[in-house]
């Protein structure tokens, strides 16, 4: 039962969505296993442009099942706008499965997450304010609503009523705002959106299971990444939700023996959205340069992102909580021109050097990087596809990469076009 996982391994948008479109030809079915439409990534088929934030890639090919699993928040009304608008664009949605486990983010969720944002001041974490937190702060208070309660109109009813019993206090004596109607909210949700969702509700742990023994391959698809992961990143500038391999098991209902292959998705650099400790991070011309070549602007939200060197500190930690197979590094194409670039190999904190991530958030943030200079290229990578084209320096870059990090590289991104790749490494060699 082949599964394989696709895992962000920086803080988000490393381009995933290319190397699930690389690979999406030998699966049978696509699983989003955690996160909501806090993700965005744009995938170019067949010369259309497409930015999904919660159906998962797959529903662009004919041959796959797309699957929203048990782990990820789903806004209905994002979801109907979303399926509504790849219709328009001819795909077919009606394969779209999703799991009646999975949470709602309902409207007050939205609002919470503004608001408390809003009264963080300088302190906020600079959130996507799509009510990520606040659906799974819900879940884990066991208040939250699940997509299966949509099929119940009393329940609806009755677990909205409660819940807003609850937020409207928040809202009018914490916040000073006006009350949300719970009948006025199920009313529309029933009417509106719960006929159009209803069809797409599925038992997916069945699905996903029912596929694995049939033969089918299966990809995983992470959304956001390791170091934005609850546990394993940088908390509290974290999402709230496991992308790290682990949460496919969780958020999709597998064991962890059902997956045998674990793509970490690299940037050639380092972005990050939002606050939070980041030791590469370039404050000058050539952090500069990666944000405009790199068009460094969120697919979502449209934010800056704060750019900086290749970390293999925490390339090295993705490699451990993920069990990492192999990597694949995107946007090597955005250094073209550079003259010297820099790998952190190690951070020195306090005087004392370390080759792995310090677990204390304090460490963290004095850490200062030591870096190895490598020369740049000068050339342009746009048009290689294979690697004996690539400049002996950029080979050199990635073997060094691959050496600092312990897994092979095995697909190189050379621009957004779905052909511009190369085949680096294999696997496991
Ligand atoms: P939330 O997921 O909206 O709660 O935001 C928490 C943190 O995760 C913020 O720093 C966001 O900028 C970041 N984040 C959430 N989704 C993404 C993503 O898809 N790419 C990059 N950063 C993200």
């Amino acid at each position: 039962m082949p599964a394989t996982v696709v895992v962000g391994t920086q803080w988000g948008d490393e381009g995933k969505g290319k190397l699930t479109d690389l690979i999406a030809k030998e699966m049978q079915v696509v699983v989003r296993y955690q996160g909501g439409h806090n993700a965005g990534h744009t995938l170019v088929v067949d010369g259309t442009s497409f930015a999904l934030q919660l159906v998962p890639s797959g529903v662009l090919y004919d041959h796959i099942t797309p699957v929203i699993g048990n782990g990820v928040v789903v806004d209905p009304f994002v979801l109907l706008d979303e399926v509504a608008t790849l219709e328009a664009k001819g795909v077919d949605c009606s394969r779209l499965r999703v799991s009646g486990n999975a949470h709602l983010i309902l409207p007050y969720h939205q609002e919470l997450d503004r608001l408390t944002e809003r009264y963080l001041g300088k302190n906020k974490l600079g959130t996507t304010k799509r009510g990520i937190g606040p659906a799974y702060a819900d879940k884990a208070m066991r208040v939250g609503i699940r997509v299966q309660d949509l099929l119940d109109p009393a329940i609806f009813r009755q677990k909205l009523t409660a819940v807003l019993g609850d937020k409207n206090k928040v809202f009018t004596r914490v916040y000073n705002r006006l009350p949300e109607d719970p009948d006025a909210l199920a009313d529309r949700v029933l009417t509106e959106v719960a006929p159009r969702v209803e069809p797409y509700i599925a038992d997916t742990v069945s699905l996903v299971h029912d596929a694995l023994e049939s033969g089918a391959h299966v990809l995983f698809e992470g959304a956001q990444a390791t170091f934005l992961d609850l546990d394993q990143g940088t908390y509290p500038y974290v999402t709230s939700s496991n992308p790290v391999a682990g949460g496919a098991c969780t958020g999709a209902g597998v064991g962890p023996r059902a997956i045998e292959r674990v793509v970490g998705i690299a940037k050639a650099y380092v972005t990050r959205v939002g606050a939070g400790p980041f030791p590469t991070e370039l404050f000058d011309d050539v952090g500069d340069h990666l944000v405009t070549v790199g068009r460094e602007f969120g697919t979502n939200t449209g934010r800056r992102r704060r750019p900086g060197w290749f970390d293999a500190v925490m390339l090295r930690h993705a490699v451990r909580v993920n069990s990492l197979s192999e990597l694949a590094i995107t946007k090597l194409d955005i250094l073209d021109g550079l003259d010297t670039l820099r790998v952190c190999v190690a951070y020195e904190v306090d005087g004392v050097r370390h080759e792995h991530l310090p677990y204390h958030q304090s460490d963290l943030h004095a850490a200062v990087p030591v870096y190895e200079d490598l020369p740049g290229w000068g050339v342009d990578l746009s048009s290689v596809t294979e690697r004996h084209q690539l400049p002996d320096e950029a080979v050199a870059y990635l073997e060094f990469l691959e050496e600092q990090v312990g897994v092979p590289v095995t697909f190189v991104g050379t621009g957004p076009g779905r052909d511009q790749y190369v085949h680096f490494s294999d696997a496991g060699s």
